[in-house]
């Protein structure tokens, strides 16, 4: 069956934009980037690019074992790719700059979904082009389900809600613009799923918020007005193996929390505020409703310290491991290198552990993100000298603060050899040239 991503109702001026639009089982997802008027909210309607005119894109939600095939037709006037960030998916899917789409030709991108339930996204990937592509507004989510995360019986739709939250700037028109340089962009107002002013309108339960952070550049600290936790149960590679309480979390671009919210204290009217510390911002306003909902009748809520899952090895290096280091230099070069397209700057044997040590000489924030494979954190010396609870599990994205070593460790067991890539995910350290390609090859050739 094909069937185009349906198109969500409007969007009510200044609401929350919610985009969840699930994939059906085996079917074959059309998807387009071009320009297009989106409702940015607070009355103003933008030109910006979209995937199947949306800001953000729709949302896949795919069950684990499934084949995807979405045929991509590039309606943009300059290059792009897909890429699908999180998922462990062969080079040709993988949306790499090497394999830019030409402006009106399509590629289908197909791959099978081989890997636990969590919140991955996707977004372009052109050659020296990423940066303003994504802030223009070209990015989505897409959530995999599995059986051991449909057994905990997690709250769902209604009561699960993807945030994708990044900065942005408008200009007097209304559009979407952008001016990023090599050290970064900030845009003036925040936008949650391509809405500026959000507002959520809440019953008085649980939710559950599967947060993305789409920035190009920008930290985001996130808290609630209330002073409330956030009960924290995933990250990045899906859930945690237990549910912990946190009060703050410092996330950066492409990095993911899945979060429960107890709104059952938020009466008609109320508002809890979901508030970014670093710039002062409101994020979202969560605003009751005032209906009451039992947790039970939205899911289950797992308790702070409750196990969640038991699917999570710890990778163990061997004695004789292969220890890289990586030094994040200035604004544009890992290693002292600027990237090359057609460089290959190492191999890596399949289905082996290795050790990957991030380290920076200067302008962090650096958000280090691999490509082919999820990572477990094992250390951070200097800097802010711990690890936090939402880098436990599986992560493909860890923030390098100034003065930090950080290091994980990793092994390519997806079944697919060839080049991926590691790189800044500040997304204009990204195109500067800091970013590289490796290879990864069979382990006894
Ligand atoms: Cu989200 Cu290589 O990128
Ligand atoms: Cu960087």
């Amino acid at each position: 069956a094909r069937s185009m991503v349906s198109a969500a109702a409007p969007p009510v001026k200044g609401s929350l934009n919610k985009l969840f639009i699930p994939l059906p089982a085996h079917a074959t997802t059309e998807l387009t980037a071009a320009p297009g008027l989106t409702d940015l909210g607070g009355g103003s309607m933008g030109m910006a690019l979209l995937y199947n005119g949306h800001l953000p894109g729709p949302t896949f939600v795919v069950p684990k074992g499934q084949l995807v095939s979405v045929p991509f037709t590039n309606g943009l006037d300059a290059p792009t790719t897909v890429h699908w960030h999180g998922l462990i998916v062969p080079t040709a899917a993988d949306g790499q700059p090497h394999d830019a789409i030409v402006p009106k030709s399509s590629y289908l991108y197909q791959f099978t979904v081989n890997q636990r339930a969590g919140m991955s996204w996707y977004h372009p990937h052109p050659h020296l082009a990423t940066a303003s592509q994504v802030a223009y507004g070209l990015a989505g989510g897409f959530i995999i389900r599995d059986d051991v995360e449909d057994a905990l019986n997690l709250p769902s739709d209604p009561y699960e809600v993807p945030l994708v939250i990044r900065d942005a700037n408008v200009d007097k028109a209304g559009n979407l613009s952008y001016n990023g340089k090599a050290s970064g962009f900030t845009g003036s107002i925040a936008l949650v799923n391509g809405t500026r002013d959000a507002q959520l309108e809440v019953d008085r339960t649980w939710y559950r918020f599967r947060i993305l952070i789409g920035s190009n550049s920008r930290l985001f600290n996130l808290t609630l007005s209330s002073g409330a936790s956030f009960r924290l149960i995933g990250n990045d590679g899906g859930l945690l193996p237990t549910a912990v309480d946190v009060l703050a979390m410092e996330l950066s671009p492409g990095e993911r929390v899945d979060v429960l919210v107890d709104c059952t204290g938020i009466g008609a009217g109320e508002t809890v505020n979901l508030v970014d510390t670093n710039s002062g911002w409101t994020l979202l306003r969560l605003t009751g409703t005032g209906a009451l909902n039992a947790p039970t009748s939205v899911g289950r809520i797992p308790a702070d310290g409750d196990a969640l899952c038991v699917d999570i090895p710890t990778l163990v290096a061997p004695a004789d491991v292969t220890r890289r280091t990586f030094s994040f230099d200035g604004m544009t070069r890992i290693n002292g290198l600027v990237y090359d397209m057609d460089r290959i700057s190492f191999e890596v044997p399949e289905n082996t552990v290795e050790e990957w040590v991030f380290r920076t000489n200067g302008n962090a924030p650096h958000p280090v993100h691999i490509h082919g494979a999820s990572f477990q954190v094992v250390s951070r010396t200097g800097g802010r000298r711990k690890l936090f609870e939402w880098e436990a599990g599986w992560k493909d994205t860890v923030l390098l603060h100034d003065r930090e070593t950080v290091t994980v460790r990793i092994r390519f067991d997806g079944g697919h050899r060839g080049r991926y890539l590691m790189h800044c995910h500040k997304l204009e350290h990204e195109d500067a040239g800091m970013m590289l390609n490796f290879m990864v090859v069979d382990p006894n050739a």
